[in-house]
């Protein structure tokens, strides 16, 4: 066991847990932020997609000893009031269905606006190759990407 503080949604945190803890059971398990989902704990499926400095990563697969000095971004801290440009567009595409994947969707939709605002259809593809999603929401997904990038 060790002591590590976090910076999580702007917010310092510590959490006494074995180094190799994976950062998704730190989240869910030990802090309470439960918004990030657990899928396949392989990185398969996207599912537990946070931002770490920006970037989406795979929680479930990080870590928690390597995150320590990095900037962690749940989807309980994407925006304040839920109102974040692809958080927007998502409610307006009316995008999920069950919901399960979408924390991670959203996610990863985020840090690619983030780093390419105006992505064309092959970006997105590729951007969120690595989100999937059981009810096969994809096409909803994609327009939701589209309308977030124009209102972004
Ligand atoms: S739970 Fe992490 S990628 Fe599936
Ligand atoms: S909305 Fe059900 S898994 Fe994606």
């Amino acid at each position: 066991m060790a002591t590590y503080t976090l910076n999580i949604n702007g917010r310092e945190y510590r959490a006494d847990v074995a180094p190799d803890t994976p950062l998704l059971w730190v989240l869910r398990d030990h802090l309470g932020l439960v918004g990030t989902k657990y899928g396949c704990g392989i990185a398969a499926c996207g599912a537990c997609t946070v931002h770490l400095d920006g970037a989406a990563v795979r929680s479930c697969v990080l870590p928690v000893s390597s995150v320590e000095s990095a900037k962690v971004t749940t989807i309980e801290g994407l925006s304040e009031k839920g109102d974040h440009p692809v958080q927007r567009a998502w409610d307006e595409v009316d995008v999920p269905q069950c919901g399960y994947c979408q924390a991670g969707q959203i996610m990863s939709a985020a840090a690619l606006l983030r780093r390419n605002p105006n992505p064309n259809d092959e970006e997105i593809e590729q951007a969120m190759l690595g989100n999937l999603c059981r009810c096969g929401a994809y096409h909803r997904i994609r327009d939701a990407v589209k309308l977030a990038a124009k209102k972004s």
